[in-house]
């Protein structure tokens, strides 16, 4: 039988070198390789500055240390996402206000609109599988006269916004598109995931995006977020080096959160290839199942390209019509039993314990819970060759026969 993996990370014999040199360098910590993918991902998402991480997770820790996010802060974010997005808020003290989903998984604007409170400080909007937000309504909605004028600031930062800041959880938009430009132009602050089974890895890591509105400023804020991403020190590995100085001080409170060299260096090689092969290959693939399921009328095939959006094909959650939550499960075994890994993106935030248990029900948020009962992720990636996607087809016809029929 076949053995299909559902995101093997791509490593090739350029990134085998690459991480070798470095370990060779004898620098094998924060330095030269992060330096070089912050300033590569800066000019292939178009903007001024990013700041690599450990994690998206570590990421959210510091952008929302720098919001000054704290206790009775609330911050709106998507019922349907990965848990790291409402953890995070729960670690900064906040309150995370999930709302439901659109057709398409993103976070519906108008629930937003509804949600906003002056207490409102954050709008956390998730780029599900790849597929961008709708940013145009999303900043509308909380660039909004009536928003700004309730907006009850609590930190200079929070100040200077004026309005509740947009983030997007952007953990799965490496390559995504919005109008025409890289999706992570269009909230205030981005932040990426690099871990393994990302588009783009560094084995574990991030990227915060920063584009600021005035008066806040790119430069002046990532050199906030850089000291305070290695324990509030002054002066980093290269200032020391530089000015032959061992002396530093602690300037602040600050995280341990920065990026290794050594993790760096796979991101790097593969950020060199991602627009020339590395993206093109998981469009190949979103392409061949695309092309399969768009005449079956029994599928949903996901989002991949309209006049406003394309995206970076981080899954394929193809979704089953008319079934119920067990044959979805059925259907999955199925496909398991015959060697495909398939998985389900995301069970929603208020189905899991730590959300259970504080008050969230996901009889509140009926277009999740639709989306997810019929959801089935099909594995998605590089090295994935047609031949194995036909067999990935073919299972899922016959699961779906099976479980159905
Ligand atoms: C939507 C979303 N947000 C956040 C995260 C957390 O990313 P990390 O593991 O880099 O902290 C993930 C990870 O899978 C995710 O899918």
């Amino acid at each position: 039988m076949r053995k299909i993996d559902f995101a093997p990370p791509y490593i090739d014999e350029d990134i085998i070198a690459e991480v070798t040199e470095t370990l060779r360098s004898g620098w094998i910590t924060t330095g030269p390789k992060v330096r070089a993918l912050e300033e590569l991902s800066a000019k292939v998402f178009g903007l001024e500055k990013t700041v690599c991480v450990n994690s998206w997770s570590s990421g959210a820790a510091l952008v929302f240390k720098w919001l000054g996010i704290t206790k009775g802060d609330e911050v709106i974010l998507p019922a349907y996402t990965y848990a790291a997005t409402a953890l995070s808020v729960l670690h900064a003290g906040g309150t995370p206000v999930m709302v439901d989903v659109k057709d398409d998984f993103t976070i519906d604007p108008e629930e937003v609109k509804k949600a906003i409170t002056p207490n409102t400080k954050a709008v956390l909007a998730v780029d599900m599988g790849g597929w961008p937000c709708d940013y145009d309504a999303l900043n509308k909605v909380i660039g909004a006269d009536e928003v700004h004028n309730n907006f009850n600031a609590t930190s200079d930062v929070q100040e200077q916004f004026g309005r509740p800041v947009l983030i997007a959880d952007a953990a799965h938009s490496i390559g995504a598109v919005y109008n025409n430009r890289p999706a992570v132009q269009f909230a205030d602050v981005s932040i990426i995931s690099m871990h393994s089974v990302k588009n783009v890895t560094t084995a574990e890591g991030g990227i915060i995006c920063l584009s600021l509105p005035e008066p806040l400023d790119n430069t002046e804020t990532y050199r906030w977020l850089k000291v305070n991403s290695m324990s509030g020190q002054d002066r980093d590995a290269f200032a020391k080096k530089r000015i032959g100085s061992w002396r530093y001080d602690i300037v602040s409170d600050g995280l341990k959160a920065n990026l290794p060299d050594v993790c760096a260096a796979i991101g790097l090689v593969q950020l060199q290839k991602y627009h020339s092969y590395l993206l093109p290959q998981r469009q190949r693939v979103y392409n061949h199942y695309s092309n399969f399921f768009s005449d079956k009328g029994w599928a949903i095939i996901p989002d991949g390209k309209t006049k406003t959006a394309a995206s970076s094909h981080y899954l394929y959650p193809l979704r089953i019509k008319d079934i119920t939550e067990e044959q979805r499960d059925a259907i999955i075994q199925k496909i398991m039993d015959r060697g495909v890994s398939a998985n389900v993106h995301f069970i929603p935030l208020p189905m899991l314990t730590v959300f259970k248990e504080r008050g969230y029900n996901i009889e509140d948020y009926p277009n999740t819970y639709k989306n997810y009962a019929c959801e089935i992720s099909l594995p998605i990636y590089v090295q994935l060759t047609d031949e194995e996607c036909k067999y990935v087809e073919e299972q899922v016809e016959n699961a779906y026969i099976e479980v159905v029929s």
